[in-house]
């Protein structure tokens, strides 16, 4: 069956948008320039909950668990996962920190080759048939074969002509999605690609210097900032520190990557760090030991207030992080992370 178009109407004024019956009221807000506030995509943070006044609609995860017990009693619902089922009067605060830098579209792409760059992290490369402009630090909604729902994966390329958008995906124990783009995506699958998305894109008009905070497969968005850093000429005079960190030294990876970029060693710096369980030997290792947020802190101090700051990591990381920054008084503003879940 063919997609119908519908009309979703922002009680209380002029707003309305349009959107087709099988995609959501989220992305089709943000595809028509509306600043829809958002901020995973996939049902977890909760950030694009509206009450529905009129209209009927379809609920695509309904234990989705950005819902909590009180929301639903509400009838709050979360506009990455609800779908028209006709016209829809609905209610909602627009906020123009939302607002897409470029509109998200969906497009085919193909997987064009992968790589290993650790035991449980690879890169893809997939070439979009349409081109389509992102931000450094924005990521995609992939649709892979037989796994319900999408997953947000974060560039970590920069988009150059838009044609390719590579990924650094970490192998999830018991993930389907991560299952089925290790295991049965081959070079030259095609599967349905929808973005760009996210917050934490790069400032280029903060001419401060840049540190940026990478765990796992947070390096994905942390590479294409710091690629897009270093290509940046008003960010000419910005240094850029690259904290990394692994579990263990196996976990550790991007130095080769961020060699290669034009002011290595010169205003990019890496520094990699573990944070072994307690006890655990870390002979041979000549990096830094802890968790990002105490090596961030036992380096720069005082001084992070003056940075412009980006990281990218799983929930635990990113609370510890968000926290500490808090304390050491850096200004919200010069914080940017789109919380992976
Ligand atoms: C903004 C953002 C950026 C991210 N960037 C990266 C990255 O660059 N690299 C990386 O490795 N990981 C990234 N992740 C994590 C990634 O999206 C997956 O959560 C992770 O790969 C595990 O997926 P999985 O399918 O293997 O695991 P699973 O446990 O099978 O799935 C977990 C994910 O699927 C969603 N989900 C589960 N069930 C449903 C359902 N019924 N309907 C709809 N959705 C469902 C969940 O919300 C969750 O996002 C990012 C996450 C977010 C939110
Ligand atoms: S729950 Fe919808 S954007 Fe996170």
């Amino acid at each position: 069956m063919s997609a119908s178009q519908t009309l979703i109407r922002i009680a209380g004024g002029d707003t309305s948008f349009p959107c087709a019956s099988d995609d959501t009221l989220l992305r089709a807000a943000q595809r028509a320039g509306l600043a829809f506030p958002y901020e995973c995509n996939v049902g977890s943070c909760g950030n694009c909950r509206f009450e529905l006044v009129e209209g009927d609609v379809e609920v695509l995860w309904p234990e989705a668990p950005g819902l909590s017990d009180k929301d639903r009693q509400r009838k709050r619902l979360l506009g990455c996962q609800t779908q028209p089922r006709g016209d829809c009067s609905i209610k909602l605060r627009l906020d123009a920190r939302y607002a897409p830098q470029h509109l998200p579209r969906r497009l085919c792409a193909v997987l064009e080759s992968s790589r290993p760059l650790t035991h449980d992290m690879s890169e893809f490369r997939f070439v979009l048939d349409e081109p389509q402009q992102f931000e450094p630090g924005q990521y995609a909604l992939a649709y892979l074969p037989g796994v319900t729902g999408g997953r947000a994966y974060s560039m970590s390329n920069t988009a150059g002509d838009g044609r390719v958008w590579e990924f650094v995906v970490r192998r999830q124990p018991g993930g389907q999605g991560t299952r089925t783009l290790f295991d049965e995506v081959a070079p030259g699958t095609r599967i349905a690609i929808d973005g760009p998305y996210g917050m934490a894109w790069l400032r280029r008009d903060a001419a401060r210097d840049i540190l940026c905070l990478a765990g796992g497969s947070g390096l994905a968005p942390m590479l294409s900032i710091a690629r897009g850093a270093m290509a940046e000429p008003r960010l000419a005079g910005s240094t850029l520190h690259f904290l990394y960190g692994g579990r263990t030294a196996r976990d550790v990876c991007g130095e080769d990557i961020l060699r290669e970029l034009p002011g290595w060693g010169e205003r990019l710096h890496y520094v990699p760090a573990i944070s072994p369980v307690p006890g655990a030997s870390v002979q041979g290792w000549s990096g830094a030991v802890g968790y990002l947020h105490e090596v961030a802190l036992e380096q720069f101090g005082a001084r992070l207030p003056g940075f412009e700051i980006y990281f990218a990591g799983p929930p635990a990381m990113a609370t510890a992080v968000q926290r500490m920054l808090l304390d050491a008084k850096v200004p919200p503003d010069q914080i940017h992370f789109d919380q992976f879940y």
